[in-house]
């Protein structure tokens, strides 16, 4: 689970990139997290990953104090970032085992997970290629195998989806969902909304810097007394002045 309390950030002394939210994610759920293009979500989701400080406010991850015991709670997530570029210069399967190190996962449990992430992503061909050779929804995947090869309980993912097929995106589609049957947590942010309706059991709509509105789509829907997709109440919603 992850517990946002009160969290602000602001860039430059002025920008104030996200102000003041709140959010709780439980065990056991997809939640999505939207927003149009500067919203906030990626700073945001660095917070949460510890990898920009907050202002103000606390962040727990599975009860687990971000400020107060780090790598502890840095131990309960994996983080898919927004650009899947990393170290280009390794082979696939050295990159899966580099974060398999990292995480003091086993030989037997690392051989085992690799390979079934390697068949359910169609990866097994590129593994012994290095990642520089890959087109960018290969990266994506490889990046995203990287994280689910230490088996994290919260999966944070900013824009999985982005550049993934049809096939790749219903597989990962597929991962959350039996991740989140497990009682375990998923918490990522997209900007495709029927994907959103579809997939999330809640979802927080984020618009310079402040959460409109966080529920599920039934309530959404009630809230704003609307019969309308997701995707026009959304456009209402961070429709700008
Ligand atoms: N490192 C930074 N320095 C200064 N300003 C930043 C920085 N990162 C983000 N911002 C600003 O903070 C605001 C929120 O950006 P953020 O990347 O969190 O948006 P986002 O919701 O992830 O957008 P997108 O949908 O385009 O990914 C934007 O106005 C952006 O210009
Ligand atoms: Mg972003």
């Amino acid at each position: 689970m992850i517990e946002i309390s009160n969290v602000s950030k602001t860039y430059g002394g002025t920008l104030k990139a996200v102000n003041n939210i709140s959010l709780n994610i439980a065990k056991g759920e997809i939640f999505g997290f939207l927003g149009p293009n500067g919203a906030g979500k990626t700073t945001t989701i660095k917070m949460i990953t510890g990898i920009a400080q907050p202002d103000q406010g606390t962040i727990l991850m599975n009860n687990i104090n971000m400020q107060e015991a780090p790598l502890q709670a840095k131990k309960q997530f994996g983080y898919v970032p927004d650009s899947p570029d990393v170290f280009l210069r390794l082979k696939g399967l050295e990159y899966l085992n580099f974060m398999a190190d990292m995480y003091d996962v086993s030989k037997e449990d690392r051989t085992e997970r690799i390979n079934m992430l390697a068949n359910r992503f169609e990866m097994m061909h590129a593994l012994s290629d290095p990642i520089q050779s890959y087109s960018h929804g290969m990266r994506q995947k490889i990046v995203i195998m990287g994280v689910l090869v230490h088996d994290p309980s919260v999966w944070i993912l900013d824009e999985p989806l982005t550049g993934l097929d049809p096939k790749s995106s219903y597989t990962l589609k597929e991962m959350m969902r039996e991740h989140a049957n497990a009682g375990k947590t998923v918490f990522f942010s997209t900007h495709v909304l029927e994907v959103a309706e579809k997939v999330c059991d809640r979802v927080a709509i984020i618009n310079k810097g402040a959460i409109q509105f966080c529920g599920t789509f039934k309530e959404i829907q009630e809230h704003f007394k609307s019969n309308e997709s997701l995707e026009k109440i959304f456009l209402e919603l961070t429709e700008n002045e």
